[in-house]
């Protein structure tokens, strides 16, 4: 079968990498110039766990390549799978704009039957507005083709996103002609082998799902987050909670951690995106709306206890603070909508000077944040830590759940350890020196008082 993937972004990327994988031939489509030059060069524009050798063994077998041309690739193809972005616009609804001018540029160059598929995350009806620029196009051409369009849209998680696409949980077909549907069956049957996971559906049916999907997962993790925040106060432990809980087999255990609030270019826009259809339809989506509000007062959280920690001490201005992970979450570079990036404005706004490590996201991190003379970007956790009035972890990575505490502790001017990601134990650290300072879990001090030790420039000295 011969694929073509428009947009070479995370989704696009691993899709033509993934297909190319089971031993279709597929071509890689983008308007960015230079990213199509460096992939055939074989430079990766994104980090995901083990998709460079991928690229470059299906490069090598000659089953993967890569475009900017719409004219010689569309033609060749079976089908054309759209997986450009669909971004917020000002007004919280999903800008389509892009899927549409792919339509209208697959329109100009369609001379055979083909299959066009939306596999970017697109507002109910889409898929039928792509359909209608084609017939527009070819009407203008004067042409006659057939063509079937599909909503199938995607379900991979970056930093999981070659195992989600290889061994999908389901694959969503939504479709209104049984040619359609037959070419889509034939495209994945070699990811079905062992388990027919692939669900036939109606295409507003399919586009509904994704964002259903998005919108329980966020909903679940702003749940958690408010049940963290009422741990704190009364004297409950998350964790247990979230065991308590998660082995109810109609709960389940997974999406259940409680931390920094959520990130990434997916559930914050979705759910807005969602929201948006809802009212254009006048209907009230309000549990949608709370998990929306609970999670930008959650991207707070670090701050807060920032300031209420230091309150006692003078308070946050002029402090060093140290930033454990930078993207939204691990295994990614991705720094869309990064809760990590509300803290360092917050901070950067209280004059605060940040000392910024993560294992991969530093150059995106730099892209959006500049270069402000406060802001020291580290290249270790420890490099980071010096002189460091407190260490936040942000983001959960591997790197950081054994971490070196006794080096930490030594070049760190302060001793308080906040940590969103509940990656320790509270009584261990305070017996390693520090004011552990958690999410949904009590905070554990240091032993130590403030009055047995010397005061020197630092307010917080240990
Ligand atoms: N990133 C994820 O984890 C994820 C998961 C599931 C679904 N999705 C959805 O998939 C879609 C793509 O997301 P992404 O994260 O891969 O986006 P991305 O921003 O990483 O990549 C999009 C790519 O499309 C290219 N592009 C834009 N307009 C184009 C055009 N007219 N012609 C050719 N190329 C064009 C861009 O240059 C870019 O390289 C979105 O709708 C997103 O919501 C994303």
């Amino acid at each position: 079968m011969k694929i073509l993937i428009i947009g070479a972004g995370y989704v696009g990327l691993v899709s033509s990498t993934g297909f190319a994988e089971m031993g279709h031939v597929v071509t890689c489509l983008d308007k960015n110039e230079t990213l199509i030059a460096n992939l055939r060069q074989g430079g990766i524009p994104i980090y995901e766990p083990g998709l460079e050798e991928m690229v470059k063994r299906n490069v090598r077998a000659g089953r993967l390549s890569f475009t900017t041309d719409y004219a010689a690739s569309v033609p060749d193809a079976d089908a054309c799978f759209i997986a450009v972005d669909t971004p917020m616009s000002a007004d919280g609804k999903a800008d389509t704009s892009q899927v549409e001018a792919v339509a209208r540029s697959i329109g100009h160059s369609l001379s055979r039957y083909a299959v066009i598929v939306t596999k970017s995350t697109v507002p109910v009806g889409t898929t039928e507005i792509v359909e209608g620029i084609i017939e527009e196009i070819l009407r203008q051409r004067q042409v006659s083709f057939d063509f079937n369009v599909v909503s199938n849209p995607e379900f991979l998680k970056e930093g999981n996103a070659i195992q989600d696409f290889m061994k999908p949980d389901r694959v969503i077909i939504g479709v209104d002609d049984p040619r359609a549907a037959a070419l889509m069956k034939e495209i994945y049957s070699p990811f079905m082998l062992n388990h027919d996971r692939l669900l036939v559906m109606d295409i507003p049916s399919a586009e509904l799902s994704k964002y259903a999907a998005n919108a329980m997962l966020a909903t679940r993790i702003s749940f958690m987050n408010e049940m963290a925040s009422l741990c704190e106060k009364m004297g409950a432990d998350i964790n247990w909670v979230r065991k308590g809980i998660g082995s109810d087999d109609r709960i389940g255990n997974k999406f259940l951690y409680p931390g920094v609030g959520f990130g990434g270019s997916c559930l914050p826009k979705d759910i807005l995106a969602l929201l948006r259809q809802a009212e254009e339809q006048d209907c009230s989506l309000s549990v949608v709306e709370a998990t929306q509000k609970a999670n930008h007062r959650q991207k707070g959280v670090m701050t807060s206890k920032l300031q209420a920690y230091f309150a006692d001490f003078g308070g946050l201005h002029g402090r060093t603070i140290a930033v454990l992970g930078l993207s939204f979450k691990p295994d990614t570079d991705d720094m869309r909508e990064a809760p990590a990036l509300v803290l360092i404005q917050d901070l950067l706004r209280q004059e605060v000077k940040l000392r910024l490590f993560d294992p991969v996201a530093i150059t995106k991190a730099q892209a959006i944040l500049g270069s402000p003379t406060t802001i020291h970007w580290c290249s270790s956790e420890l490099e980071a830590a010096e002189d460091a009035d407190a260490i936040v972890l942000m983001t959960e990575w591997k790197q950081f759940r054994l971490l070196n505490f006794q080096a930490l502790f030594q070049v760190m001017k302060g001793r308080a350890f906040f940590d969103g990601r509940n990656q320790y134990k509270p009584e261990e650290m305070a017996q390693r020196g520090f004011d552990y300072i958690c999410i949904g879990r009590q905070a554990a001090y240091s032993a130590t008082t403030y009055e047995e030790i010397p005061l020197s420039s630092s307010i917080k000295p240990h």
